[in-house]
């Protein structure tokens, strides 16, 4: 570590979630990258993360709600620093200064030329002094303790909220990988349009997202036993009304853009280099992303796929955790450099 350092933090800066891990702690915040600003003078911030999200809506003054990184790239440079700063300061809580510690920030592979710079000046504007842009495949793989030095190929799969990697890593690189804007976002969205269209209820983005994680499957065993009771607006009538929806309603909603998403993953395998494509029957595929916690959908891989699937108890944290280790190690930031699979900010 370098003497100007005190620490290293890891940033997965996502489209929707922010996640932040220390050295020595790791994963120690998890928030909306979000910033909540007044709509008459977007520089004057009202709340950041969670608290932007949570304030939305109930204050009395007029609010917009901005959502800085869209498809896992920066759209919004200062917005976007707004929440490295804030949510990394919120995580240090005054231990360290955040200027003084090495920061490692990932991104989805194949980013245009401005997307990097989007995300180089919103590492600067943050007040960054020592900074790495990596990969999240990258990332994840440390994360997940794989020996991504070795030659030999390890598949990623990070699925998350916009977007959809799949990534093989190979002697500190990613050697093959393709990014599709589709993610867990598309669950909610067939979940809202079935509700819609079945049971004649508008449920807001919210409630999809809750039946998703409550009572989604794609993989669904025949029984009835999960039931939730919806209230939302009757499509013909316009008035508040209940439905009930069972976790067999929520599979079905799902069948198409999960059966999407898992072709699209097997479809990619056939691009795999044939002298890598061989590894993955050994090391299988790395499933990471939070949007890999639907229920169901590593099984569901492993069929499409016929290779095994190997998911973490919190997969939602593989990169970030994965970015902070890289962060406190020099060694390993200087082979990522050499081998041009990170870039100093
Ligand atoms: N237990 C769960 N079951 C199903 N889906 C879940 C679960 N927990 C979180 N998700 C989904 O994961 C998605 C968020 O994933 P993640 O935080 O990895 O996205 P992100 O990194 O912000 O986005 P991206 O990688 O696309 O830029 C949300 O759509 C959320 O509903
Ligand atoms: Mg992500």
């Amino acid at each position: 570590m370098n003497v100007f350092s005190m620490g290293a933090i890891g940033v997965d800066l996502g489209s929707e979630n922010t996640v932040v891990a220390l050295e020595d702690e790791g994963v120690v915040l998890r928030e909306p990258t979000a910033v909540l600003t007044s709509a008459e003078n977007e520089s004057e911030i009202i709340a950041l993360g969670k608290d932007a999200k949570r304030m939305m809506g109930r204050t009395d003054r007029e609010t917009m709600l901005l959502e800085p990184v869209s498809y896992g790239a920066v759209a919004h440079s200062e917005f976007a620093a707004m929440c490295l700063l804030g949510m990394s300061e919120k995580a240090l809580q005054r231990r360290r200064p955040f200027e003084k510690n090495r920061l490692c920030v990932t991104h989805p592979h194949g980013l245009t030329h401005v997307e990097k710079n989007a995300l180089s000046s919103c590492v600067m504007l943050a007040g960054a002094k020592r900074a790495l842009l990596v990969p999240s495949a990258i990332a994840a793989a440390v994360g997940k303790d794989i020996h991504i030095e070795k030659a030999v190929g390890n598949l990623i799969v990070s699925i998350g909220s916009e977007i959809t990697e799949i990534s093989v890593i190979s002697m500190m690189g990613v050697v093959a990988s393709r990014t599709m804007k589709t993610g867990s976002h598309a669950f909610d969205e067939a979940i809202i349009r079935y509700v819609r269209r079945e049971k004649g209820l508008v449920i807001g983005a919210q409630t999809a997202e809750n039946l998703k994680k409550d009572i989604g499957s794609c993989m669904p065993d025949g029984n009835n036993a999960d039931t939730l009771t919806l209230r939302g607006r009757n499509v013909i009538t316009g008035k508040p009304s209940t439905e009930t929806v069972t976790s067999e309603d929520i599979a079905k909603a799902l069948d198409e853009p999960v059966r999407m998403l898992v072709e699209s993953i097997a479809d990619a395998l056939f691009n795999v280099p044939a002298e890598l494509a061989g590894d993955l029957i050994d090391t299988g595929i790395h499933l990471t992303g939070a949007g890999s916690l639907l229920h169901g959908l590593p099984e569901r891989i492993k069929k499409e796929t016929q290779l095994k699937v190997h998911i973490g108890e919190h997969p939602e944290n593989d990169a970030a955790l994965g970015a902070c280790r890289i962060a406190s190690d020099e060694r390993m930031i200087r082979a990522l450099l050499n081998a041009g699979s990170a870039i100093e900010a």
